[in-house]
C-alpha cells in the first residue's frame, strides 16, 4: 500500500477527499483522482438527490466519452456518491469545491458578476461541521480574490483546533473531451498561500495530482494569479471564437473564405492553429460567464477600458448568433412564419448533452419569435432538458407557445421531413455522413440547408439540389455584383 501524503503543520494525511459538487467538473474530475489514486477514497457529494442517483446508477448524468468505464471501475471501490454532505465533509482531509458559479441574475452586478452564492454556502458548511484541520480546494471558476473570502468565512467560524489551508486549482476540461484533458492535462495549476503552510498545502495536492501527471506539468503560483489565469484562458478561447467570427462577416462580404482564412492565420506558429473555427458562436457554461466575471472585474477595479474590451468579445458572439438567423429568415424569402425548419444540433458542442449557454438556444428563439415551426433533434440532450431552456423566460415569455412551434424528434429523417429548411447548429460527427439525398427528396422545394457549424460537404449537397448556405463563404453566385472597393475613395 501507498504511503500516503503527511502534513505536518496540518497534522493529517491525505486519506480521503470530498468533492462539493457532483456537475460536469465533481464527476469526472473525482473518477479520474479516483482511478488514478487507489489509496485514496474519493466521495462526490450533492444537495441533488437526482443527480446522485444518477451518478450510482448505469446512466451516469453527464455523457463524456470515456467516462463510463472510468466510474464503473472504480465506483463502490474508492469512489463513491453520496448526499450525506455533511458527513463526507467532516471525514476528508481534502475539499474541492466544485459547485456552479452562474451569472448573478439579481442585485449588483447583475448579468456580469458571478453568483457566489453557492461556493459561500459550501464554505459556511465546511466551517460548521468541521473537527479537524482540512485543505479546501476552490476549484469552481471565480473571481480573483473569492478564495480570501472563502478563509475569512472559515476563519470567522473556526473551531478550536482546527485548521485551514485554502488552494486555487482551477479546472481546464473542456466538455466532450474531459475525460482525455483530465488525464493528460496540459497544465495543472496550484495557487496557494506563499508562506510555510501555505507551500506545504500546495506540496500535499501537487502529491495526489503526481499519481498521473508529470511534474513540469504541475504549475505552481500565489493564489491571485491562479485564480485570474483561469478567467484570463477563457477570455483569451472565447477572444480568438470572435476574432475569427469577425473575419466570418468579412469573408461573406468579400467573397473570402473564412476556413482559407483560419488556414493561413493559424500556419503562423505565434498564432497556432486551434480555437480558429469560425461558427453559429461560442456557447457552454464557462465562456460567456467567465467574460462576463472579467468585464465586471474591469469594472469594479476602474478600468472601462479594458472592461470595454473584453466586453467586445461576447457582442460579436451576439452578433454572429443574431446575424446567422437572419441569414435564414432572408433567405427563406424574408418570412419563416408557419415554416417547419429541422434544427440538427442543440448541445452547445459535440460529445456533451450540455445545452448550457447553446447557440442553438438563441437561434431557435430568433426563429420562434418568427413563428417558425422547429423540428430539433440532438443524439444526446433530453426533451425535458430541451423544453426546459426554451421555455426560460429570458428565451420565451409563453411556455405555451414554445409548445405549439416546437417538436422533438428521435430520428434525424423524421425531423428533415417535410421541411423548408435545415439548420445545423452542432457539429456532431454523425451529421456528416447522413443520406442526404434521401433528406433533399424529403424536404419541401427549394430545400435550404444551413451549416452553421461549417462540417458538411458543401459542393456535395449543392449538386443534390440544395440551396447551401454557410458562414463565412459565400457559396451561391449572389444576384448583384457588389464589389468591396465600393468603400468610399481615398
Ligand atoms: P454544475 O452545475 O454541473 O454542477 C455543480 C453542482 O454543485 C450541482 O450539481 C449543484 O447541485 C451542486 N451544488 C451547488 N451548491 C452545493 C452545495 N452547497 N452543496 C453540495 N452541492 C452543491 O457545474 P459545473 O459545470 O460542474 O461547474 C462547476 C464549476 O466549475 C463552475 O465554477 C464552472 O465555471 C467551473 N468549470 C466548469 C467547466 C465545464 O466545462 N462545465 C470547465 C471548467 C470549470
Amino acid at each position: 500500500m501507498e504511503k500516503l501524503f503527511y502534513c505536518s503543520k496540518l497534522d493529517m494525511t491525505i486519506g480521503k477527499i470530498c468533492c462539493i459538487g457532483a456537475g460536469y467538473v465533481g464527476g469526472p474530475t473525482c473518477a479520474i483522482i479516483a482511478h488514478n489514486c487507489p489509496s485514496i477514497q474519493v466521495t462526490v457529494v450533492d444537495l441533488s438527490e437526482e443527480r446522485i442517483a444518477q451518478w450510482n446508477s448505469d446512466r451516469l448524468p453527464i455523457f463524456e466519452p470515456g467516462l463510463d468505464d472510468i466510474v464503473k471501475g472504480c465506483r463502490g471501490k474508492n469512489l463513491f456518491f453520496s448526499t450525506d454532505v455533511k458527513k463526507e465533509i467532516v471525514e476528508a482531509d481534502l475539499i474541492f469545491i466544485c459547485v456552479n458559479t452562474p451569472t448573478k441574475n439579481y442585485g449588483v452586478g447583475k448579468g456580469r458578476a458571478a453568483d457566489l452564492k453557492y461556493i459561500e454556502s459550501a464554505a459556511r458548511m465546511i466551517a460548521t461541521v468541521s473537527t479537524k484541520s482540512k485543505i479546501v480546494v476552490e476549484k469552481s471558476t471565480v473571481p480573483v480574490k473569492a478564495a480570501e473570502s472563502i478563509a475569512n468565512i472559515l476563519k470567522a467560524n473556526v473551531k478550536p483546533g482546527v485548521k485551514y489551508q485554502i488552494l486555487s486549482n482551477p479546472e481546464f476540461l473542456a466538455e466532450g473531451t474531459a475525460v482525455k484533458d483530465l488525464l493528460q492535462p496540459d497544465r495543472v495549476l496550484i495557487g496557494g498561500d506563499q508562506t510555510p503552510e501555505g507551500h506545504e498545502a500546495i506540496q500535499a495536492l501537487c502529491w495526489v495530482y503526481g499519481h498521473w501527471v508529470s511534474k513540469d506539468r504541475i504549475i505552481t503560483m500565489n493564489t491571485w494569479s491562479s485564480e485570474l489565469s483561469k478567467l484570463a484562458a477563457n477570455a483569451f478561447l472565447a477572444q480568438r471564437i470572435s476574432s475569427i467570427n469577425a473575419m466570418s462577416a468579412i469573408c461573406e462580404s468579400t467573397g473570402a473564405d473564412v476556413t482559407e482564412v483560419a488556414h493561413a492565420v493559424g500556419m503562423d506558429t505565434r498564432i497556432g492553429n486551434k480555437f480558429l473555427k469560425a461558427s453559429v458562436g461560442f456557447g457552454g457554461s464557462c465562456f460567456q460567464k467567465d467574460v462576463l466575471n472579467l468585464v465586471y472585474l474591469c469594472e469594479c477595479l476602474n478600468l472601462p477600458e479594458v472592461a470595454e474590451y473584453w466586453q467586445q468579445v461576447i457582442n460579436i458572439n451576439d452578433y454572429q448568433r443574431r446575424r446567422f438567423a437572419n441569414k435564414i429568415i432572408e433567405s427563406l424569402f424574408n418570412t419563416v412564419t408557419n415554416k417547419n425548419i429541422a434544427i440538427f444540433g442543440f448541445a452547445f458542442k459535440k460529445d456533451t448533452g450540455d445545452t448550457r449557454e447553446s447557440a442553438a438556444i438563441y437561434i431557435c428563439k430568433y426563429l420562434m419569435d418568427e413563428g417558425a415551426k422547429l423540428h430539433i433533434y440532438d443524439p444526446k440532450v433530453e426533451e425535458k432538458q430541451l423544453i426546459t431552456e426554451l421555455t426560460h423566460p429570458a428565451i420565451s415569455d409563453d411556455p405555451s407557445r414554445v409548445k405549439e412551434l416546437v417538436t422533438i424528434h428521435k430520428d434525424p429523417y423524421e425531423a428533415a421531413n417535410n421541411t423548408h429548411a435545415l439548420v445545423v447548429c452542432t457539429e456532431w460527427d454523425e451529421f456528416i455522413n447522413y443520406d442526404y439525398e434521401k433528406i433533399y427528396g424529403s424536404m419541401l422545394k427549394p430545400a435550404f440547408l444551413f451549416d452553421g457549424r461549417i462540417i458538411l460537404d458543401h459542393q456535395k449537397l449543392m449538386g443534390l439540389g440544395f440551396n447551401v448556405i454557410t458562414i463565412g463563404k459565400r457559396l451561391q453566385r449572389p444576384n448583384v455584383h457588389r464589389p468591396y472597393a465600393q468603400a468610399p475613395a481615398q
